[in-house]
């Protein structure tokens, strides 16, 4: 508003040419404007609680998400965060966002659609994180993404569609994470060169994680699936194309709940069994592989015969229409937020502008 009435005042002035007391009066107007415009820069400048240098964010031990992140932003690292949930539409209009990376930080939720609208966003890093919920549609359709990295973190649970229509990845790695529930096509159209997954832990891996998704390397190594049911070790092997996935060290609790693995008829599928260990106890039986495990009888409970029982082998033939939900931004988010940054820099580039004008025409 107050910008607007300085660009009434110029035209009014070029009108009157050479009144030098209107003139003053304008110059100071001028002023008035650029510290207003300067101030108003300084406060969108970097969110509360972050440091900004260069293009770089970064945050440390924050309780609410920060919001508007400078424009040109290329570089977003947090640390020690401790928030409920990344909302929706996080990091909208950050054009140039390059790398985001969490560190040793907690968050209740990474709700659907976290990343939405950064296509620059090319590296996403989780180290040492703890993670409630990975919502569905989490990361979803950032077209450039190329590496993501889950480092020494805990997820609980990871939703169906959480991880979405990336087609451009070159390395997703998985290393000494806990991930606790996996559901039914988490993983979903997700493609790239290398999966690799090692010294993970799984404690409940649901029938067909990942689906729709082909990758040129797979690395599964040292890892324990705590229960394995029917339906998910054939989709370990779906994603691999270079039919020669580097799958070994994995260890799976040998109990009757894997009894359906005596049906598998296909020979990679038996080859990756002959790779893998007993889990007895929660500790790897290095001295027992899974097919010895299942000559002998295997130790069964009411549980685990439900499991054996509830074994599904249907496909996923058709994928779902994948779409992030539009939102109405209450709260924490407000999508005018970047707009209003955007403007408050063209308007105080423009004032400058003006001055120069000004001097000359003088
Ligand atoms: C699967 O991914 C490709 C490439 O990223 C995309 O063009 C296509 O729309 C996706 N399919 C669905 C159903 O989202
Ligand atoms: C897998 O485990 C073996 C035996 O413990 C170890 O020698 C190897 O370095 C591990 N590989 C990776 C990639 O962690
Ligand atoms: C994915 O992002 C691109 C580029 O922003 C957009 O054109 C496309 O509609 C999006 N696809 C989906 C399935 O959301």
């Amino acid at each position: 508003m107050f910008l607007c009435f300085i660009r009434v005042t110029i035209t009014y002035i070029f009108q009157v040419q050479f009144i030098f007391m209107e003139i003053q009066v304008f110059i100071l107007l001028i002023f008035s404007g650029i510290t207003f415009a300067a101030a108003d820069l300084s406060k969108e400048k970097c969110p509360p609680g972050c440091v900004c240098r260069k293009r770089d964010v970064k945050c440390y031990a924050l309780t609410d998400f920060p919001v508007n992140f400078p424009p040109l932003t290329t570089y977003i690292f947090m640390d020690e965060m401790n928030i409920q949930t990344i909302p929706p539409n996080s990091f909208l209009g950050l054009e140039f966002l390059n790398t985001i990376e969490f560190q040793r930080s907690n968050f209740g939720s990474i709700s659907t659609c976290a990343f939405k609208s950064i296509q620059s966003l090319e590296k996403l890093i989780f180290f040492k994180s703890v993670i409630g919920h990975l919502d569905k549609f989490a990361i979803f359709n950032n077209t450039g993404l190329s590496t993501i990295e889950i480092l020494e973190s805990k997820i609980t649970k990871v939703s169906p569609f959480a991880i979405a229509t990336l087609d451009n990845i070159a390395s997703f790695s998985v290393e000494d994470t806990t991930i606790y529930d996996l559901n039914t096509m988490s993983i979903v159209n997700v493609s790239g060169k290398e999966l690799s997954i090692v010294g993970s832990v799984f404690k409940t891996v649901h029938y067909m994680p990942f689906v729709f998704g082909r990758f040129s390397q797979v690395k599964i190594l040292n890892n324990t699936f705590e229960m394995l049911p029917c339906g998910t070790i054939d989709n370990l092997l779906v994603a691999a194309v270079d039919n020669n996935p580097l799958i070994t060290g994995n260890a799976i609790m040998c109990d009757c709940g894997i009894s359906y693995i005596h049906k598998i008829r296909d020979e990679k599928q038996k080859e990756l069994l002959n790779n893998m260990y007993c889990l007895e106890g929660g500790v790897i039986n290095s001295q027992r592989i899974v097919s010895e495990a299942l000559s002998s009888s295997l130790p069964c409970d009411q549980k685990n015969k439900a499991t054996l029982t509830k074994c599904r082998t249907q496909e996923v033939r058709k994928i779902p229409t994948l779409v992030c939900p539009s939102y109405s931004h209450g709260g924490v988010y407000k999508s005018t937020e970047n707009k209003n940054g955007n403007s408050a820099s063209s308007l105080s580039s423009c004032v400058t502008v003006l001055i120069l004008t000004i001097f000359v025409s003088l």
